[in-house]
C-alpha cells in the first residue's frame, strides 16, 4: 500500500492523465504484476520471444516504436536497444521501474501520449524512419478508461477504440508487431467455466502467428475460488497476417 502510494505521489504525470485514470491504472498494475510474478511469467517470456523475433529480417533497424510500453515487462528492452539506431516508448504514463531502465541509454526515448487520441499512432508510428512498431499489450486497454468515463450510454464505443487502434497499425508502412489479450475467462477450482469476457468488445482478429494462456490473476487474487485466465495472441508482422486473412 506504502509503495503504491509512493508511486501514485512520485510517478510524472500530466493532470489528465491523473484526473483521467491512467495514473492510477499503471500503478495498480505495477503492484499486481510483481504479486503475481510467477503466474505471470510464462506469458511475459512468450511475449518477449514474439517481439525479439519481429526484429529478424528487417532490411533496416532505424527506429523502434513501442506502444504501450508501461512497465516494459513484456518488452525485451536490451534486444530492441541493441538492434536498432534509435527506440521510443510511447504511454500515457512511464512508471519508476521503465525511467530508471532507461536511463543512461541514449538511444532510448520516453514519449507520452495518448494513444487513443486521432492520429496518435500515425504521428509515432508513421515517421519514414520507423521500421518496427510494436503494440504491447495495449488494444484491450485502450477501452477500459474511456468505456468506464461513459457507463452503458455508448455500447460501441468499446469496439469503435479497438477498430481504431488495429486501423491504424494497418495504415503504417512500418512492420508491425502485436501482441494482445482478447478473452477473459473466469474459472472454479474444479476448472469450470464461470463467467466469460471478450475484450475486443466484439472486434475479431486473423489467426495470429501464435497464441498463449496468461493467468493475469490467480486464485487468491481477486476472488479466493475464482481465478481470472486470459487467452493471448501474437503478430509478428501484422500486415502478413492481414494480407493472409483476405479471400483470394
Ligand atoms: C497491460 S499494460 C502493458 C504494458 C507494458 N507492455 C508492460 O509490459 O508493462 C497496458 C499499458 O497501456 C497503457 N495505456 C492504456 N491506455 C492508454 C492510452 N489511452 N494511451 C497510452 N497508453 C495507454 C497503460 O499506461 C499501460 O502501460
Amino acid at each position: 500500500m506504502l509503495i503504491d502510494l509512493f508511486h501514485y505521489l512520485t510517478t510524472p504525470a500530466s493532470w489528465a492523465h491523473r484526473r483521467g485514470g491512467h495514473l492510477r491504472e499503471s500503478v495498480l498494475l505495477r503492484s499486481r504484476s510483481r504479486r503475481c510474478r510467477t503466474a505471470w511469467a510464462p506469458h511475459l517470456g512468450r511475449a518477449r520471444a514474439l517481439v525479439a523475433q519481429a526484429c529478424d529480417g528487417l532490411a533496416q533497424a532505424r527506429t523502434c516504436v513501442v506502444l504501450g510500453s508501461g512497465l516494459l515487462d513484456d518488452v525485451p528492452l536490451d534486444h530492441l536497444a541493441a538492434r536498432f539506431a534509435e527506440v521510443r516508448l510511447v504511454d500515457a504514463i512511464h512508471p519508476w521501474p521503465t525511467r530508471w531502465a532507461v536511463r543512461g541509454r541514449a538511444n532510448v526515448t520516453l514519449v507520452t501520449d495518448d494513444l487513443t487520441r486521432p492520429g496518435a499512432v500515425d504521428a509515432h508510428g508513421g515517421d519514414a524512419t520507423v521500421d518496427l512498431v510494436i503494440s504491447a499489450n495495449l488494444l484491450s486497454q485502450l477501452p477500459i478508461l474511456p468505456v468506464g468515463r461513459t457507463g452503458e450510454s455508448d455500447d460501441h464505443l468499446g469496439g469503435r477504440i479497438v477498430r481504431a487502434h488495429l486501423d491504424a497499425l494497418s495504415r503504417l508502412d512500418a512492420r508491425v508487431c502485436l501482441v494482445t489479450d482478447v478473452e477473459q475467462r473466469e474459472e472454479d477450482r474444479e476448472g469450470r467455466l464461470t463467467d466469460r469476457l471478450d475484450l475486443l468488445h466484439g472486434e475479431t482478429l486473423p489467426p495470429p502467428d501464435e497464441t498463449w494462456t496468461w493467468e493475469l490473476a490467480p486464485f487468491g487474487e481477486t476472488a479466493r475460488h475464482r481465478r481470472l485466465v486470459h487467452r493471448v495472441q501474437g503478430y509478428r508482422d501484422w500486415h502478413t497476417a492481414l494480407a493472409r486473412s483476405k479471400p483470394a
